[in-house]
């Protein structure tokens, strides 16, 4: 059950113009089943869309292997929200420009709590204005790009769409942090002039970071090179293929694949941005392996050692379930770099974007260095020993 007042925070959350993104996760077990027949159901996405001028919520049902998207009015989305909340997941957040609504079930009835967000939205409007005239974007407002207009992002005309904002910045960012990379791909293009630089995103998704990697080496930096993004998803690898044919982009082709079954004879640049659990560590093994220039990978969801982690000193951490989960997030990143440290590189952990939107923001940026003296991997397995963790990345 929800409270009247929560009910009303929420068909104010998803107004048109407050509403940002939402989302409903941590499924039971009949979920997967019962919502609209899918097995395997783990996570449902809410995004503002717009159809025919038409302002929308995209609702994503993602599965193993396939997302199902439908496109609903504002209050249809929320209703579905709420139903779906009762009846199927123990978790979600609603995110607006103001605050953040996290949902939580507890027996029979949800609870609702609204966290506002520190800035109003006028200041974080004032601020964007200011931003934008000050800062310069590598993709510029108002320069049109074939790949943006594609993909929904900006208009014929180079204006960004209201509801791409987010993206429109994540890409922008995302490329400043490939720019600042760029002088090691260079290095490795200027010894290997007889062959494109080799660049695979594994777990590429919709592909808009794919795209935009391959539009600034290609377009920006005027690089040779041969970008392969891999997901598991096969509807996703077909729209991918689609719309690098549309644009005419021989040197980027899309494969359906699972990472650590993936193989290819070499990579200069391994790139994994979100990739499921210890899905990014298969792909940092793969990097290793290919000896990779330069690796960025951005984490999302560690629940391996969640699983594992038992030290009776560290309770007070341990027992408390989000803290736990935050701390083996931490722990998690914390060997990855230490494993990649070890593995020859020289490894930065820095914040990939700025937005309050989601705590997943760890970008991991290892670059290899031409130290290749052996470097022992023993403090790295104490520290593991010490919080009972057994990761992956060192069992394989
Ligand atoms: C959250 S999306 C991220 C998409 C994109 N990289 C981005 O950051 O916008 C994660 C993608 O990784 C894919 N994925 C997860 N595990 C995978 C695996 N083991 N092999 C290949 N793809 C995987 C999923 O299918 C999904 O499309």
């Amino acid at each position: 059950m929800f409270q009247d007042t929560d009910k009303e925070a929420l068909l104010q959350a998803f107004t048109e113009g407050a509403f940002v993104s939402a989302n409903l996760t941590s499924p039971t077990a009949e979920a997967c089943d019962a919502v609209a027949d899918m097995p395997g159901l783990s996570k449902i996405e809410f995004k503002p869309v717009t159809v025919r001028k038409r302002a929308l919520v995209q609702l994503s049902y993602q599965q193993k292997a396939r997302n199902v998207h439908r496109n609903v009015e504002h209050q249809e989305a929320c209703k579905v929200l709420c139903e779906l909340l009762l009846s199927a997941f123990n978790k979600g957040v609603v995110h607006t420009r103001t605050a953040d609504l996290l949902l939580r079930r507890k027996g029979t009835d949800i609870l609702v709590n609204i966290v506002p967000l520190r800035k109003s939205t006028a200041p974080i409007a004032a601020e964007e204005a200011l931003h934008n005239r000050v800062k310069h974007r590598i993709l510029p407002e108002g320069k049109p790009v074939d790949f943006l207009i594609r993909l929904g992002v900006m208009t014929t005309d180079g204006k960004v769409v209201a509801a791409k904002y987010d993206k429109y910045r994540q890409i922008n960012r995302f490329l400043e942090m490939v720019d600042d990379v760029w002088p090691a791909l260079q290095t490795i293009a200027t010894a290997n002039s007889d062959r494109p630089l080799r660049i695979i995103d594994f777990g590429s998704g919709k592909s808009y970071l794919t795209f935009a990697l391959h539009h600034f080496l290609k377009h920006i930096r005027g690089a040779n090179v041969r970008v392969t993004g891999l997901d598991i998803k096969q509807d996703v690898i077909e729209d991918c293929s689609r719309i690098a044919a549309d644009l005419a982009c021989e040197d980027l082709d899309f494969q359906v694949g699972d990472i650590a079954g993936f193989q290819a004879e070499t990579a200069d640049m391994v790139v994994s941005l979100h990739a499921c659990d210890t899905a990014t560590d298969d792909a940092l093994q793969k990097a290793v392996g290919w000896q990779a220039a330069v690796i960025l990978a951005v984490p999302c969801c560690q629940h391996e050692l969640y699983k594992q982690l038992h030290n009776s000193v560290n309770q007070p951490l341990l027992k408390h379930g989000v803290l736990k989960e935050r701390a083996t997030a931490l722990l998690t990143d914390a060997i990855r770099a230490e494993w990649l440290e070890i593995s020859g590189y020289k490894v930065q952990v820095m914040e990939f974007i700025e937005t309050a939107h989601t705590p997943k923001n760890l970008l991991i940026r290892a670059v290899r260095t031409s130290d290749t003296r052996p470097k022992s991997d023993k403090p790295l397995r104490e520290f593991c020993d010490f919080w009972g963790a057994q990761p992956h990345l060192l069992n394989k």
